[in-house]
C-alpha cells in the first residue's frame, strides 16, 4: 500500500511507521490520521510484525500537533467530531492493539504529537526532543486523549501544570517526570528502540497482547483490571504459545513462538 503522508516499512519483525509531512512539521491532518489508521491495522494483522516503531521524518519533529490550519474554521460540533474520529481511528486504536508499539520521539512532540506518543505503549526520546500539550495557548484543550493519558502517565498534579502552562519540556525533564522511558542521542534513537523491540520479539505475541489488554483495563473507569487480568491469565492456558513456552522451560531450551 502506498501512502502520501507516512512511510510504512517492515524489516526483521518490526514495522517502522514514519510520519512524513516535514514542511508542516508532521502535523496530523485527516489524511495522515487515516493513513496511520490503515498502516497500524495492517501491521497488527500481520503475524510477522512483532513490534511497531513510530517516528517522524527529518530531525526536527516527531509530530508538531494536530493540523491547526485544518481545524481553525471548525465550530463546536465539528470540533467534537474531530476529537471523536481522531481518538477512534488512531489514538485508541494504537493503545489497544495487541502489537506493542514504541514511539521514537525525534524532535517536537506537541499537542496531538505528544498524544500519539502517549497512546504508544513505550516512549523513547532523542535528547533534542521537546514535548508539551500547548493547546490552551491556542484557545482549545488537548482533544486526542491528552488530558487523560498525561495524567495517567505523570500524575494529576504534573499534568495540570503541563497543560495549564502550555510549556514545553526537554527530553531529560520528560524522563524525570516518567513521560519517557529512555533518552538517547538522535543518532541512537532507532537503535535504542530496536534494542527494546528485540527483547519483545523473543516473547509470546499472544501473551503480550493479553498483557496489554489487562494493563489498559486498569485505566478504564467502568472495568475492573484485576478481573480482566484473571480472565486473560486463564485464556493463555492451552494455547499453542503457552504449550510451547512452558515446554521450552521444562526442556531447558529457548521457546519458538
Ligand atoms: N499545524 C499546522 N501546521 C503546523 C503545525 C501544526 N500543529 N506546527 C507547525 N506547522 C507548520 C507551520 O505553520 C509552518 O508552516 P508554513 O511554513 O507553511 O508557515 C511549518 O510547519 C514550520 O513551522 P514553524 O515555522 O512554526 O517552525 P518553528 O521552528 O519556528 O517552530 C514549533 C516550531 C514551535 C513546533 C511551531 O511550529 C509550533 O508552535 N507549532 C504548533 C504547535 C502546537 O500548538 N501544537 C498543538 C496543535 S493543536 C492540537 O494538537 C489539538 C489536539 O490535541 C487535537
Amino acid at each position: 500500500m502506498s501512502y502520501k503522508n507516512i512511510i510504512s516499512e517492515q524489516k526483521n519483525g518490526i514495522c517502522y511507521i514514519t510520519i512524513n509531512r516535514p514542511k508542516q512539521l508532521n502535523a496530523l491532518n485527516s489524511l495522515t490520521i487515516s493513513e496511520l489508521n490503515k498502516a497500524i491495522l495492517k501491521a497488527d494483522k500481520n503475524k510477522l510484525v512483532k513490534v511497531i516503531i513510530l517516528t517522524g521524518s527529518e530531525k526536527k519533529a516527531f509530530v508538531a500537533g494536530a493540523d491547526i490550519k485544518e481545524f481553525a474554521e471548525f465550530d463546536s460540533l465539528s470540533g467534537e467530531e474531530l476529537a471523536r474520529q481522531g481518538q477512534k481511528l488512531l489514538f485508541d486504536l494504537l493503545e489497544n492493539i495487541g502489537t506493542p508499539s514504541i514511539a521514537a520521539i525525534n524532535g517536537f512532540a506537541l499537542g496531538g504529537g505528544l498524544e500519539l506518543a502517549m497512546a504508544s505503549h513505550i516512549r523513547i526520546a532523542a535528547d533534542n526532543a521537546k514535548m508539551g500539550l500547548p493547546e490552551v495557548s491556542l484557545g482549545v484543550i488537548p482533544g486526542y486523549g491528552g488530558t487523560q493519558r498525561l495524567a495517567n502517565l505523570v500524575g494529576k498534579g504534573k499534568a495540570m501544570e503541563m497543560i495549564t502552562t502550555a510549556s514545553m519540556m526537554s527530553a531529560d525533564e520528560a524522563k524525570e517526570w516518567g513521560l519517557v522511558n529512555y533518552v538517547c542521542s538522535q543518532e541512537d534513537l532507532l537503535f535504542t528502540a530496536e534494542k527494546i523491540a528485540e527483547k519483545i520479539k523473543k516473547n509470546s505475541p499472544m501473551a503480550i497482547a493479553r498483557a496489554i489488554k489487562s494493563i489498559n483495563a486498569g485505566f478504564l473507569s467502568n472495568v475492573n483490571g484485576f478481573e480482566v487480568e484473571k480472565k486473560e491469565f486463564g485464556n493463555c492456558f492451552g494455547t499453542p504459545e503457552f504449550v510451547e513456552g512452558t515446554a521450552a522451560f521444562i526442556q531447558k531450551r529457548k521457546p519458538n513462538f
